[in-house]
């Protein structure tokens, strides 16, 4: 996957969770160009700070809106959001014990990139037209 750009398909109809969500890209994608070109180990360690830092912001916000607005799929939505704390807990372990591996560099661009496409277009999506359905304010 390597880098990504923000598209139209990955809208789900709410302004500031779109907006998070393409923060949420640049950050990832400094991440990937910071392991790309081998920036060094403080700068690896610096975009994958930020890149974990706004996840939980994100997360936090949606997680808010979802208990807000008594969705009922929140439970298995916040499952998925509580397996990428982990996954990304454990890329920052494997890479203060190794630094960039071939195998690091694979998690980052091949199943961070999917993962954050496939829930923005599956798990996102539907908590955008639940909010929709209902009339939630968002902002
Ligand atoms: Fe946009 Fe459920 O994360």
């Amino acid at each position: 996957m390597g880098k990504m750009q923000w598209q139209n398909s990955l809208s789900v109809g709410i302004d500031l969770i779109d907006n998070q969500h393409k923060q949420w890209i640049e950050y990832y994608n400094d991440t990937v160009e910071a392991v790309a070109t081998q920036k060094g180990q403080a700068q690896v360690m610096k975009t994958l700070g930020f890149l974990i830092d706004y996840t939980e912001t994100h997360f936090a916000t949606e997680e808010r809106h979802m208990t807000a607005g008594r969705y009922p799929a929140l439970p298995e939505h916040k499952a998925k959001h509580d397996e990428l704390r982990s996954t990304l807990a454990g890329l920052v372990k494997d890479f203060e014990d190794e630094g960039v591996t071939p195998e690091l560099k694979k998690a980052i661009d091949t199943f961070l990139g999917n993962w954050l496409v496939q829930h923005i277009q599956e798990i996102d999506m539907k908590f955008g037209a639940y909010a929709k359905q209902e009339k939630i304010v968002i902002s």
